[in-house]
């Protein structure tokens, strides 16, 4: 069998959690593969609203087996509340979720270090998430890092105590002053003692070698699904640099970030909103910072699902899309989140970028705010579609402007969300 992946392909949250939750029932297996919870993933059934950070979006489905694999960086006090959130839900989450050993811990130091070094930037803030994301990835690569696997070892604490020490001993030749920052409105050291309770918590879990786990479920025909976090345009390595977070969020970041060889990637959904959003800094060439920008944020609720902040809005970016899913191979495209468009007169998009009087259909090297984005107007549509349950009876606009973006792309759509809850699908 294959892995088929379900990513975004803008700036993040694009709806990945709602798609995952909605096309899991097709498979045996949900993986996270990378990020951690800088993710705010929402989910939406029976009227009730859950935002997950680490958990994968399967978690609602009891005989879906849930995997956060070794690409994923886990805060335990973030992934309790989850797991607490789930289990007042009335499921079992240490039933159906497994933890790979080599997935590394966020300490509470890495959310320190991510406070100050953002603190310094001033201007150039990244505007990161503030959840440690950044250094727990640096102290990985820097092979210092601290895995869930070591949680069951007899000197875990000394090990903890050991990088803390490191990086109290950076922070100290920063000069900077730790009592200003707090952790979910904590002091470091009551986060700390949370921190600690929580891992006597997460040891209740089953952590193992999840790479083996996938590996051998593939070979007895089990159907795995690879959940994504952040968004292409938001890559280490193809995101808007250095703007952008510390994973590959792409289709590359699949195979390792759950040891999962090229040749088992099948399907790869690559999830777009009708329009663009992002939170945080960085370029966006099409953003729209006038009225337009406000009613979409205002219709789309765009306000962040991890930390609250109002989302940047634009128009959709054809090029960004374009390069977005060569990056990934993707074969199918789920667009979310039309039915915020509806009742505009006009839609508009970008088709390609004017940059010193070359145009571009894909950006090269970087997306640059000198970018300017060349735009094009579609009629829009009036009638609600958030009822709509196939196709054909969707508004002929609306139909007109998801065959441009197939014919201008050259993927196919293969799912379209007419709104937040689950059941709000249109499989085509
Ligand atoms: P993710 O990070 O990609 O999982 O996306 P988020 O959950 O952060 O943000 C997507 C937001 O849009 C959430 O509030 C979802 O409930 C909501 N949403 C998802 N799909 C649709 C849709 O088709 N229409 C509308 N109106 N809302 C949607
Ligand atoms: P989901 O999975 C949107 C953004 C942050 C910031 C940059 C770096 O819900 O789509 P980090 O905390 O990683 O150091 O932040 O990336 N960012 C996201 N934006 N959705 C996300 O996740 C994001 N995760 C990180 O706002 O600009
Ligand atoms: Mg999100």
């Amino acid at each position: 069998m294959k892995v088929d992946v379900i990513l975004g392909l803008q700036w993040g949250d694009e709806g990945k959690g709602k798609i995952v939750d909605a096309l899991a029932p097709a498979y045996d297996i949900i993986a996270r593969f990378q990020g951690g919870p800088n993710a705010g993933h929402t989910i939406i059934f029976n009227e009730r609203k859950f935002v997950l950070h680490t958990v994968p979006s399967g978690i609602f489905r009891r005989e879906i087996t849930n995997v956060i694999g070794n690409g994923v960086v886990l805060d335990p006090v973030i992934f309790c509340k989850e797991i607490d959130a789930v289990v007042d839900a009335g499921f079992n989450p240490v039933d159906n979720l497994i933890i790979s050993g080599n997935c590394h811990l966020i300490m509470p130091s890495h959310r320190l270090l991510d406070a100050i070094s953002e603190a310094a930037m001033g201007d150039r803030k990244i505007g990161s998430t503030l959840k440690g994301i950044g250094p727990t990835y640096t102290d990985k690569y820097a092979r210092k890092g601290l895995r869930a696997g070591a949680v069951a070892l007899p000197d875990f604490e000394t090990q903890y105590q050991i990088r803390k020490e490191q990086h109290f001993d950076y922070i100290r030749l920063t000069g900077a002053d730790t009592s200003q920052f707090r952790f979910d409105g904590l002091s470091f050291d009551e986060y700390e003692k949370l921190w600690f309770e929580a891992i006597a918590k997460l040891k209740k879990f089953r952590i193992v070698a999840t790479e083996v786990f996938l590996n051998n479920a593939l070979k007895e025909g089990k159907r795995v699904l690879s959940e994504g976090a952040q968004g292409t345009l938001l890559d280490i390595d193809f995101g808007s640099y250095p703007f952008v977070t510390s994973s590959n969020t792409t289709t590359g970041g699949v195979c390792t970030g759950l040891g999962i060889a090229p040749q088992h990637v099948g399907k790869v959904f690559g999830i777009f909103k009708a329009y663009c959003t992002r939170v945080g800094n960085g370029p966006f060439p099409t953003e729209l910072n006038n009225d337009m920008g406000e009613l979409i944020r205002k219709n789309g609720n765009e306000f962040g699902s991890t930390t609250g902040r109002p989302r940047r809005t634009g128009w959709l970016d054809l090029p960004a899309l374009r390069y977005a899913i060569m990056i990934n191979g993707v074969t199918d495209l789920v667009m979310t989140k039309a039915d915020v468009l509806t009742g505009l007169e006009t839609i508009q998009l970008c088709n390609a970028y004017k940059c010193a009087d070359k145009e571009y259909s894909m950006p090269e090297l970087v997306i640059e705010n000198s970018c300017e984005p060349i735009n094009q107007s579609m009629k829009g549509w009036s009638e609600d579609i958030s009822k709509v349950d196939s196709i054909d009876s969707l508004p002929l606009e609306m139909k007109q402007y998801l065959n441009f973006i197939e014919m201008e792309v050259g993927v196919v759509v293969s799912c379209v969300s007419t709104g937040p809850d689950r059941n709000q699908i249109i499989k085509i």
